[in-house]
């Protein structure tokens, strides 16, 4: 039986990241590059060094994608060691400004399709293996401009927190992945093309690198800096309330 990780959103950003930094550190006969772009997944494949790079081009926002996943997992029936939900994006913006598809698409892919995924991966998920959640600092805040996305976080959060507790039992590690701002497309991305960066942004590299070694501690959330678990901290600490009109005071585009 073929040991394997599966990564999703692995044609950029973190999820680039985390295919090169996986087939560095774990003993896999294969990686699954989940996403849209598959000249990319079949770039990222080829720079592969140990495990062999299978691209799977699937878009996950809607059902069809995520049947191509679980078709796929039924048909091979693997080992799956590591599964990284990482596909997800942001859109910036006043709720009721920003076009209203998107941000049903944003729930889609960033709670629907993570669910999805993580209920058909885990039966092939034995004792040993675990799966990555990643969320967002965000999921800690009710950030207004940001609000779909900071609530879709909230839900992975909970989620992948909650189902840490559930697995434990059967020696499936959860980790929740919750950076803040790092330097990826996802800027671009949130602006439709208008802002490319983000200020005080930590490189991919780092947070992944941060993310694998809190897997391997067994932690459960992986908050990649001192000043990321602070903010983590005073969000339990100051209301809901005063969060929301800080962050429409402060993140109006
Ligand atoms: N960058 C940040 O500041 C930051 C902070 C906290 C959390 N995050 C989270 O980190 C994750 C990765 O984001 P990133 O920063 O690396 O952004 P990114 O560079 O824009 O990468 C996003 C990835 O998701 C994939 N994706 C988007 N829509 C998809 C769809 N419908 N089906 C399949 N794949 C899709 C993209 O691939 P295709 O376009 O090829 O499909 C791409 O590979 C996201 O969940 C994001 O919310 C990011």
């Amino acid at each position: 039986m073929k040991r394997i990780a599966i990564v999703t959103g692995a044609s950029a950003g973190l999820g680039t990241e985390f295919v090169v930094q996986i087939d560095r550190r774990m003993e896999l006969d294969e990686i699954w590059l989940v996403a849209r772009r598959a000249d990319r997944l079949e770039a990222l494949a080829e720079r592969l060094t140990r495990a062999r790079g299978v691209a799977v081009q699937a878009d996950l926002g809607v059902s069809e994608g995520v049947e191509v996943l679980r078709e796929r997992l039924a048909a091979e029936q693997p080992d799956l060691a590591l599964l990284v939900n990482n596909a997800g994006f942001g859109r910036y913006g006043r709720f009721e400004e920003v076009e209203r598809e998107p941000q049903l698409e944003m729930i889609d892919l960033n709670c629907r399709a993570l669910t999805a995924i993580t209920y058909d991966a885990l039966p092939y998920i034995r004792p040993g293996g675990a799966v990555i959640q990643v969320a967002s600092l965000a999921g800690y805040v009710p950030i207004a401009n940001h609000a779909v996305y900071a609530a879709t976080k909230a839900y992975a959060l909970s989620f992948g927190v909650a189902l840490a507790g559930e697995l434990e039992e059967r020696s499936v590690r959860v980790l929740t992945l919750c950076p803040g701002p790092v330097a990826t497309e996802f800027a671009s991305v949130a602006s439709g093309g208008t802002r490319k960066k983000m200020r005080g942004a930590e490189s991919a590299e780092r947070v992944v690198r941060v993310a694998l070694d809190d897997l391997e501690r067994r932690r459960w959330i992986s908050l990649t800096t001192l000043n990321w678990k602070l903010t983590a901290a005073a969000s339990r600490i100051l209301t809901r309330r005063f969060l929301a009109r800080y962050t429409n005071r402060t993140r109006r585009e």
